[in-house]
């Protein structure tokens, strides 16, 4: 009985494989890098960005600086065969709008060790360290969402830079990979966080009670967890995080408790439908110091089946964000891009010279 058990898992498998590979076709940068032909890397070489004169002087000298620089902005972002296109472009536009790029280091996160000769052949100066993310970590702690794209394993490394980066890196700016940033990310950089462990823009006229079930909202012991503060919706795509006090704080162990409850309730008892959000307004929805909106212009992914495009909020821009189920780079390779997928062309170095 139970050979008979793995053979139609067995067979189950190669059904979900060929179902899947269509889709696999059609995202040319994944496929690129899936071949053999390693070498041919689809992305061209951007162009080199140097520090303008009143930069702070890099100490290190030759062969570059440590991580452990004091004049280094650090960035996390995560690489993924899928979202790949989306980060590389995001690194392009921090570089071109920062008057000190090189003095920007960037921290990649990835499943994959290989996507590092990818980074280094599209931005040769570049300064940066690659982490692999063990998906062990949160296997166990995921619990099926409304988007699959929201259960992927590197959506959850924000929750671990504390415990991957070095403890000398003592902030970080995490960012998405379907945005570009339009200003010197050194701005974002020197915020002020006060006392807080996050920052972020917020939206406090959002219905927050939406995030979570009414199981949630139902359970004293649950709800209590705001019990004091006046929560407000934040996008995680966009945060300053202070990684000292969030060692300090435990804060990873605070996340993952709540991943706990949530998994620990089984379908029926969910506390929240969305992925990796819901966990982060728990720990932090109230404590979060603000930062003007123009740093997450969010919401720019619409919603590719019904074709809906969005609008800017009013306001400066600093940074675009496409969160939402529609990517910019998929709807201009479809020749139905939306009005302000324009924007984000320019940073895009996939494929040949336009
Ligand atoms: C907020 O969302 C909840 C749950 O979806 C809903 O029941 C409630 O009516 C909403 N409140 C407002 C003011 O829209």
């Amino acid at each position: 009985m139970l050979w008979v058990m793995k053979l139609s898992g067995l067979l189950s498998a190669a059904m979900v494989t060929v179902v899947l590979s269509p889709s696999l076709q059609s995202f040319p940068p994944a496929e690129a890098i899936r071949s053999s032909r390693l070498r041919q890397f689809p992305f061209r070489q951007a162009p080199a960005f140097s520090n303008a004169d009143q930069c702070a002087a890099i100490v290190g000298g030759v062969g570059g600086p440590g991580v452990c620089d004091p004049s280094l902005v650090h960035i996390a972002i995560t690489l993924d065969r899928e979202y790949l296109r989306g980060s590389v472009a995001a690194v392009h536009s921090v570089l071109q709008h920062s008057l000190c790029p090189e003095n920007v280091f960037f921290h990649f996160l990835v499943l994959e060790p290989d996507l590092e000769a990818l980074v280094r052949s599209a931005f040769p100066n570049l300064r940066f360290k690659v982490y692999s993310f063990n998906p062990d970590r949160v296997r166990g702690l995921i619990s099926s969402s409304v988007r699959q794209a929201l259960e992927q394993p590197l959506n959850y490394a924000r929750n671990y830079l504390a415990d991957i980066l070095d403890p000398c890196v003592r902030r970080v700016i995490y960012l998405d990979s379907d945005l570009v940033v339009v200003d010197d990310v050194s701005k974002l950089w020197a915020t002020d966080l006060g006392s807080r462990t996050v920052g972020a823009p917020e939206y406090c006229h959002a219905n927050f009670t939406k995030y979570f079930t009414e199981r949630f909202w139902s359970d004293r012991k649950l709800a209590g967890a705001f019990s004091g503060r006046r929560p407000c919706y934040f996008n995680t795509g966009v945060m300053v995080i202070d990684l000292d006090r969030w060692r300090r704080f435990g804060s990873t162990r605070r996340i993952e408790r709540w991943m706990q409850v949530q998994k620990g309730g089984g379908d029926g008892a969910r506390i929240y439908e969305l992925g990796s959000l819901p966990p982060f307004l728990l720990v932090f929805a109230g404590h979060v110091a603000p930062i003007d909106h123009r740093w997450n212009q969010h919401g720019l992914g619409g919603d590719n089946v019904r074709g809906s495009c969005r609008d800017l909020h009013p306001g400066p821009v600093s940074l675009l964000h496409w969160s939402g189920s529609g990517k910019p780079w998929a709807r201009l390779d479809s020749d139905r891009p939306c009005p302000l997928d324009h924007l984000w062309a320019p940073y895009d170095l996939y494929g040949p010279s336009p």
